[in-house]
């Protein structure tokens, strides 16, 4: 039995990522992992990826070039999504480059159920906003299937079919706590990350933050009590770590906007809350000079490591320079600064871009 609970709609009261290793099926992603990973991306090599739950399943899939998939779930509350988002996009574009069946649904039942957001506004949302960023962040749109939850028969079957096997004390285990929408969306859930196996069975991994890990727990164990009607393969779950608060804190929320960037946002307030952010400099120049910062502590290297640098060798310059002292938090404000900016402007020209294709797009019923 786990010894923590984690509830996905709520306040994420986990201190730190060691906190889940062994919970929940959450194993760490070890180097051992990594290196049979063909060309593994920034943030596997980077250990943004902190943990997984049966991934070397999925890793033998892409080396052994069987049929696998990977999918993931759009939350349409508001028009913007949050750099944690941006992280799970690029988990999809290695799986979809590394030859995944790429499923992305839009959650509009649970955010109706939990959110209170009507269903018409989610569709118009989605398509307006979420689709054609997720396409901007580099999800190819002719490889992608697309849907809607509520219009997805198959999957709200499952959904009821599946919730014969939970019972209400395993659900509170887990989530700590029995609200009925919630448990609807998390067996609903259930049925979008299975449904790809209803086609084909195959291993299918779901890349998310830590605060989703439980529903691949909940997953699994279905698969566990439905061998005999369903026999799917128990889903794989690879887990990132948040993007840290600009203030230090462990996960960047909109309850403290100063802290918060969103995509998009506008560039100059951004830059601004990056002159605040919480730095890893000493506190005189001389003592920095000196002693050199701790670009660990340091929340304009974590972004710069989670999302604006690409080539490691630039990365490692970055943090040698920082640590020696020889560069100054001025100037890694400033690098994070253009880098955020380069980004947000080209996020803007592929979003427009990506409006254009929204029409032509096939969702599946
Ligand atoms: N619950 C997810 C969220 O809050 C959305 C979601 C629904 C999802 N179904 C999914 C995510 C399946 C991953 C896989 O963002």
């Amino acid at each position: 039995m786990a010894k923590i609970s984690i509830d996905p709609w709520g306040y994420f009261s986990v201190k730190d990522y060691d906190e889940l290793i062994g919970q929940f099926g959450i194993e760490p992603f070890t180097d051992e992992l990594l290196s049979k990973i063909p060309e593994p991306n920034k943030l596997m090599r980077r250990k943004v990826v902190f943990a997984h739950t049966d991934f070397g399943r999925v890793v033998d899939a892409i080396i052994q070039k069987k049929e696998f998939y990977a999918l993931t779930g759009i939350m349409p509350t508001l028009e913007q999504i949050h750099l944690g988002t941006k992280l799970v996009i690029e988990n999809m574009r290695f799986f979809q480059e590394h030859g995944a069946k790429t499923f992305v649904l839009v959650a509009d039942l649970e955010a109706a159920a939990t959110r209170e957001v009507s269903l018409e506004e989610s569709r118009q949302r989605a398509l307006d906003f979420h689709i054609p960023a997720y396409i901007a962040l580099g999800l190819d749109p002719k490889k992608t299937v697309f849907y809607f939850q509520s219009t997805n028969e198959k999957v709200k079957n499952l959904a009821f079919i599946f919730s014969n096997k939970v019972t209400l004390n395993e659900y509170r285990a887990i989530y700590g706590n029995t609200e009925p929408a919630r448990m609807m969306s998390s067996i609903l859930q259930a049925g979008d990350i299975l449904f790809p196996q209803l086609e084909v069975r195959m291993p299918g991994v779901i890349p998310v933050g830590p605060d989703q890990s439980v529903h691949i727990l909940l997953s699994r164990d279905i698969v566990n009590r439905t061998k005999s009607t369903f026999n799917f393969i128990p889903p794989s779950g690879l887990y990132n770590k948040f993007t840290p608060s600009l203030d230090g804190d462990l996960k960047m929320s909109k309850s403290k906007p100063q802290s918060c960037i969103t995509i998009p946002d506008d560039i100059n307030e951004a830059c601004k809350k990056i002159r605040r952010a919480l730095s890893g400099a000493r506190k005189t120049l001389a003592d920095h000079r000196k002693y050199g910062a701790i670009p660990e502590k340091d929340m304009c290297f974590q972004l710069l490591a989670q999302h604006f640098i690409e080539d490691d060798k630039e990365l490692k310059r970055i943090y040698d320079e920082y640590k020696a002292g020889k560069m100054t938090t001025g100037e890694i404000k400033d690098i994070t600064c253009e880098k955020l900016t380069e980004f947000m402007k080209d996020f803007e020209r592929k979003f427009e871009k990506a409006k254009k294709i929204v029409p032509n797009l096939k969702f599946i019923q």
